[in-house]
């Protein structure tokens, strides 16, 4: 998991090669799948009402989300069942990221938000989940974490209780805070980092000691200001340390998203 928003419009999801509606095999179904429904950002996918279908997390007018229901019965396929209107307390959401953060088994939403006036600022983000309750969300029915973030935060499940937990740095301390899902959310802990986040970051919960354990992968900046990354190793639920720093390589000008694959027989010592 990373940063979330894709700022894909939803009119060019599926044919934006030729003005045609029909090219060779490809179809334009943007009308069958979303109706007139056609536009916002889309901004997650989940499946909020646990009908084993992928429902699409749209954000509008950047201050509205949208729950875009999959029903395979008819045309279209998407229907905007639920809506989250912040629009009263002037903010633009930057980040949706569905889960169930309460283990109650209904899907949650935590949103990043920033306030309207300070877009294109350089502000910590306000974090709050809005609670998932008979397939609806509610404006008033939230949690706002007591921390705000330098940088979207990652949701990983760092404990192990099958709830996700939300891993980031704030703007109260230079650690890396993890607060738990699961409970209040005031239990938490900082991972002991001797190095900066790098921001945005690029980190992932992928297993990368081939262990069948996801560990954690951290962009971090050293003490000669460079970019490097660590491999912190899940030891049975623990992240004491980093287990492996590899710096950037020296001719790379530019670090973006890490992305990660099976790359065959080169194990990650091998491939840097
Ligand atoms: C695809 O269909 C949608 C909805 O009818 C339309 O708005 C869009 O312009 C079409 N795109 C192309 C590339 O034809
Ligand atoms: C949720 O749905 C159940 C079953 O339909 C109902 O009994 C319950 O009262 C509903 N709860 C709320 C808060 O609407
Ligand atoms: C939150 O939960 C923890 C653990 O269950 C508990 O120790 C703590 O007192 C709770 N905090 C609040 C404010 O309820
Ligand atoms: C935020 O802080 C207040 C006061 O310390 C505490 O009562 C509350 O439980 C905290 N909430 C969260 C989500 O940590
Ligand atoms: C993980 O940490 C817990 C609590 O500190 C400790 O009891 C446990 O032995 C540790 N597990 C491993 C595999 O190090
Ligand atoms: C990983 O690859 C490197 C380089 O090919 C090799 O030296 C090392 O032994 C390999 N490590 C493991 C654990 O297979």
């Amino acid at each position: 998991m990373g940063v979330w928003e894709l700022s894909v419009y939803v009119s060019v999801l599926l044919l934006a090669l030729s003005g045609s509606p029909v090219l060779g095999s490809l179809r334009n179904v943007t009308a069958d799948v979303f109706g007139s429904e056609s536009y916002g950002k889309v901004a997650a996918f989940g499946d909020f009402n646990a009908d084993k279908q992928t429902d699409m997390f749209i954000i509008r007018s950047g201050n509205e989300l949208w729950i875009f229901l999959a029903d395979l019965k008819g045309t279209p396929y998407f229907h905007p069942n639920v809506k989250l209107s912040l629009k009263s307390e002037d903010v633009v959401i930057t980040s949706v990221v569905p889960g169930d953060y309460d283990g109650d088994s209904q899907m949650d939403v935590l949103l990043t938000t920033i306030p309207k006036d300070k877009v294109n600022t350089d502000v910590p983000l306000t974090a709050v989940i809005y609670w998932g309750l008979n397939q609806t969300l509610n404006v008033n029915s939230k949690t706002r974490l007591n921390n705000t973030y330098l940088d979207e935060p990652l949701i990983i499940d760092f404990n192990g209780d099958l709830i996700p937990d939300i891993f980031g740095v704030t703007g109260e301390g230079a650690k890396p805070l993890i607060t738990y899902g699961g409970g209040n959310l005031s239990v938490t802990t900082t991972l002991n980092t001797k190095n900066k986040m790098f921001i945005p970051h690029s980190h992932a919960f992928v297993d990368l000691t081939t262990d069948f354990t996801a560990d954690l992968f951290l962009t971090t900046v050293s003490g000669a200001s460079e970019i490097q990354f660590e491999t912190w190793e899940n030891k049975g639920g623990n992240f004491t340390e980093s287990t492996l720093i590899i710096q950037k390589p020296k001719d790379v000008k530019i670090v973006g998203q890490s992305v990660f694959a099976d790359f065959g027989i080169l194990n990650f010592t091998g491939w840097l």
